[in-house]
């Protein structure tokens, strides 16, 4: 006895058809404009053949405006489950050649299905966006399939990894799912992302604007601050995904992918020695501390266009992977503004529900001053970095490489706001302000007084940031862990960081806390 052949025929034949989604015209149009289809993504997203496709044969059964009977292959949207480096992760890439890849309930359901699987099973979720958002004919039915996603991805969040790659349309209230999930991908080509269009902004506004201007990755990654990564296409975009996922662990009860070798190295890096400018003024441009610190100067970056006054990133160090947080002084001098700190505080707090040792690098002279900053709220904002800092229990090692002066200090992580270790080079400055700030509200009087004030301002501040600055000065009343040279640094948080793993801090219990939003 065996199967018979007719039952295996009609399996492949319907397989066959759907495959062609759209059909052959759509399919060879989207190659034409160099675009690839859902299946072709998801293909090139996972290790060969580890594909398993999760309802395929599924249907819409809405009846309204030519819909009824109209075959929607797979309802526009394929979901499943394959291997990305060994590892299992959901995905679902929505078919634009299916309706235009609109979302309808089954369409929904199909997501959400996936989404509660991925949960269960503690396994990364990825989705691949391109969509003429809610389905039209489905009316009611398409925006509760919206309002069905929205809260899965907030029951996800910090479950498991949630990762949206943009390679279409995402428009209106479609863009809140991304927006939910933990990281977004724009590819430069055939991606929008928007709440309103352009013809909506002059309808309603009267503002004449570009659909670059406010929907595309280049505005999102450096004006909104709404993506962390751009593609230059899909594939591209898939393979950030990996490489993020790599650094990962696969749900919150797990470790990341640590890769510690056998023995921590302790030898020094002279060269980190002699990136650390002579003149205490003089940038540092801090990427290329981290390329010192970090395993083969391989790290990931994120949201490297927004906020570039702070570096975020994820890399491994002697194989234990970690996030890095870092003033950088080559761009606003270092300062925290409000983009800065709800770049670092979303970061943190991804680091911490995940289990990724924190890393800080600090040279920050200060919040930045301004009108738009007071009154843009930098209190509120500058608050989330304090919260999310003191709310993790993940290993937090803090470097001060050189200013660290009054309430950004604290923001970046000091012994008093959690830290199991801070490292300070002989470089570090630690104090309410900087030596001039200090000497100016100081010594007014002996300045103004002297026969040369410039130069009795000079000695002054000399003075001050020698006796009142240096590290030493902190380490004594035991705010530093250890004054090293800079060559030590990647030895000796490579050691600490290997000896924290094995943390466990715990936190006064409580529904969640509070978080200045
Ligand atoms: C049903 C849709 C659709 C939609 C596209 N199609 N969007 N069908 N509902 N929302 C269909 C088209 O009818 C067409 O079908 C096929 O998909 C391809 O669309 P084209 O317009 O031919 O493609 P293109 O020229 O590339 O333009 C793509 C587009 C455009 C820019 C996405 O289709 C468009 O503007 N669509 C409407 C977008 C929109 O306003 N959506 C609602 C957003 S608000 P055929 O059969 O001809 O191939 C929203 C609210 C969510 O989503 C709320 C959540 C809370």
């Amino acid at each position: 006895m065996a199967i018979s052949p007719a039952l295996l025929q009609e399996l492949e034949e319907k397989r066959k058809t759907l495959y062609l989604a759209g059909g052959a015209d759509k399919l060879a149009e989207r190659k034409k404009k160099g675009l690839m289809s859902a299946r072709e993504r998801l293909d090139a997203f996972f290790d060969a053949g580890t594909f398993m496709e999760f309802g395929l044969h599924v249907q819409h059964d809405c009846q309204n405006f030519g819909l009824a009977g109209k075959p929607m292959p797979a309802d526009g949207v394929i979901t499943g489950v394959g291997y990305v480096e060994g590892r299992p992760v959901a995905a679902y890439a929505q078919d634009f050649t299916v309706g235009g890849g609109s979302l309808g309930s089954k369409h929904a359901q199909k997501i959400c299905n996936l989404m509660e699987y991925a949960m269960k099973a503690g396994m990364p979720f990825v989705g691949v966006n391109d969509s003429g958002g809610a389905r039209i004919q489905e009316g009611d039915e398409a925006l509760s399939g919206y309002g069905k996603i929205f809260f899965r991805n907030v029951l996800a969040s910090g479950v498991i990894p949630q990762i949206t790659v943009i390679a279409g349309p995402c428009a209106g209230g479609a863009a809140y799912s991304p927006a939910l999930t933990d990281f977004i991908i724009m590819t430069k080509k055939n991606a929008q992302m928007f709440i309103c269009g352009p013809e909506v902004i002059k309808a309603a506004t009267g503002q004449t604007v570009t659909m670059d201007e406010i929907g595309s990755a280049a505005a999102h990654a450096a004006i909104s601050g709404n993506i962390h990564f751009v593609a230059e296409d899909e594939k591209h975009a898939l393979q950030i995904a990996t490489k993020l996922l790599s650094f990962l662990p696969s749900n919150n009860v797990m470790d990341p992918p640590h890769k510690p070798a056998a023995t921590v190295t302790l030898d020094r890096d002279i060269e980190m020695n002699e990136l650390v400018p002579e003149d205490a003024k003089a940038p540092l441009d801090v990427t290329k501390v981290i390329s010192r610190l970090v395993d083969n100067g391989d790290f990931l970056e994120v949201q490297k266009d927004f906020a570039k006054n702070i570096v975020i990133c994820f890399a491994r160090i002697q194989g234990i992977s970690v996030g890095i947080i870092a003033n950088q002084p080559a761009h606003k001098a270092g300062t925290l503004d409000i983009d800065a700190s709800d770049k670092a505080a979303r970061f943190i707090r991804f680091c911490n529900v995940f289990n990724l040792p924190i890393v800080n690098l600090v040279d920050v002279p200060g919040f930045l001053p301004g009108v738009v900053q007071e009154r843009g709220g930098i209190i509120r904002h500058g608050a989330k970095m304090l919260f999310a800092y003191a709310s993790a229990t993940v290993p937090k090692i803090t470097v001060i490489m050189r200013k660290a002066y009054g309430g950004a200090y604290l923001a970046m992580c000091p012994v008093d706001m959690g830290a199991d270790a801070v490292y300070a080079w002989p470089t570090a400055e630690i104090a309410v302000m900087g030596a001039e700030g200090a000497v100016k509200v100081l010594f007014k009087r002996e300045i103004t007084s002297a026969a040369d004030p410039s130069a009795k301002e000079k000695e002054l501040t000399a003075e001050y940031r020698k006796k009142f600055c240096a590290p030493y000065e902190a380490a004594s009343r035991g705010f530093i862990t250890d004054v090293i040279e800079p060559a030590q640094t990647r030895g000796i948080v490579a050691m600490m960081l290997r000896n924290t793993l094995s943390k466990r801090e715990t936190r006064p219990p409580k529904k969640h806390g509070n978080i200045p939003l």
